[in-house]
């Protein structure tokens, strides 16, 4: 089984977990392609949900292009769930997310919803946190200055480029990738993080730091994690 396989089979795990709620209600839904998958398969379902919040324009994109109806979360008051992907996931559901540049989106939704509903295959998940680049959304003239504090973890920062995937937005690859927020992102590779809470905690105090993609605070309350065998279900 190949990992879009993988993908799509947890996406369609993702989707009979969420019917599982009552209906009328409204859902987070995450960005990446492990969450595109679950858009896909849940469409077929959309009148369960009184509509959608979303974690990034181009997963808004594709929600309404399936015909859900995406809310803004500022007239949103009650969340149940939350579905995004991840990048790594330990075994007490810390992540890192990040990677699709979503990050900022991503934490303020995970932090409306009552449970986090993380999906992933099995190649996401780490005893320990660190090996996949640790994203880090700043606000751009802050560069150098959060760029010296990083260095002081032990990590090797980088600025993240815009990649041919950003075209559509007129980014080419030797400018910086920016967000929907109009950040910019550093990648710290190299790091071993033992203690994500406070390693959550440390980064988030930098000044000129948006967000860290250390997902401790808004950890996983559910993991659906896919290999050739299956889909498991894990409660944290
Ligand atoms: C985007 C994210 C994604 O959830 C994460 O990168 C996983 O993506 P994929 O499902 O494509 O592997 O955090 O910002």
């Amino acid at each position: 089984m190949n990992q879009d396989q993988l993908k799509q089979m947890v996406g369609e795990a993702a989707r009979d977990e969420v019917l599982k709620l009552p209906a009328g209600q409204v859902l987070g839904v995450g960005t990446g392609s492990t969450a595109n998958c679950f858009i896909d398969a849940l469409a077929p379902h959309k009148d369960h949900f009184a509509g959608t919040v979303s974690s990034s324009n181009a997963t808004t994109e594709r929600l309404l292009k399936h015909g859900f109806q995406v809310l803004d979360p500022n007239d949103v008051v009650s969340l149940p769930a939350y579905v995004d992907g991840a990048d790594e996931i330990n075994p007490a559901g810390y992540m890192i997310k990040g990677g699709g540049g979503a990050l900022t989106r991503e934490k303020v939704i995970a932090s409306m919803a009552q449970q986090f509903i993380c999906i992933c295959d099995s190649s996401k998940q780490v005893p320990v946190l660190g090996n996949f680049a640790l994203p880090v959304e700043i606000i751009p003239l802050a560069r150098g200055a959060v760029t010296r504090e990083l260095d002081k973890l032990g990590g090797k920062v980088t600025l993240r480029l815009a990649k041919s995937t950003r075209a559509d937005l007129g980014q080419t690859p030797s400018e910086p990738f920016v967000t929907d927020n109009g950040g910019w992102i550093l990648d710290v590779a190299g790091l071993q993080i033992a203690d994500p809470v406070k390693m959550e905690s440390i980064i988030n105090q930098i000044a000129g730091v948006i967000t860290v993609g250390l997902f401790a605070k808004e950890k996983a309350n559910i993991l659906l994690v896919s290999n050739s065998a299956g889909v498991e279900r894990i409660v944290f």
